[in-house]
């Protein structure tokens, strides 16, 4: 019993512990950090600045998702977001939510 509980308990962390360090991870991966940061105004528009633009629609993690795999402009003004084509349908969903995660 104390085994089980043991490795229920150890799969737990990992899940909470990956999930938590993954999608900050990607962002780095990508070098979407280069213009983006969580709430620092960089070239791009703050993770924040998304996140609270968007807070109230729907569908809206798909919507991002497409936009940061094709990039694009005016939406924040008149700097183009050029295309990320290395970065993965899976992955830019999973981006896409992080972003919007953030407060
Ligand atoms: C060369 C600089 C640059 C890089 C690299 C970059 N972005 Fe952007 N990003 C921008 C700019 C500029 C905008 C504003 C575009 C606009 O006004 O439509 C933007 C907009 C966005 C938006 C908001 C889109 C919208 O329609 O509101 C998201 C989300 C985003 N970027 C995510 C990412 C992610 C994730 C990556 C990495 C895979 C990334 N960006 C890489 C410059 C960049």
């Amino acid at each position: 019993m104390t085994k089980y509980a043991a490795w229920a308990l150890a799969g737990l962390m990992l899940t909470t512990f990956g999930n938590a360090m993954a999608s900050p991870e990607m962002v780095r991966k990508y070098n979407c950090t280069a213009c983006h940061a969580e709430n620092k105004k960089k070239y791009g528009p703050t993770y924040q600045q998304v996140a609270l633009k968007y807070a109230n629609e729907e569908g809206v993690a798909e919507k991002l998702a497409k936009k940061i795999q094709t990039g694009g402009v005016g939406v924040w003004g008149n700097t183009p977001m050029p295309a990320q084509p290395r970065v993965t349908d899976e992955d830019a969903l999973e981006i896409a939510r992080y972003i919007l995660s953030v407060k």
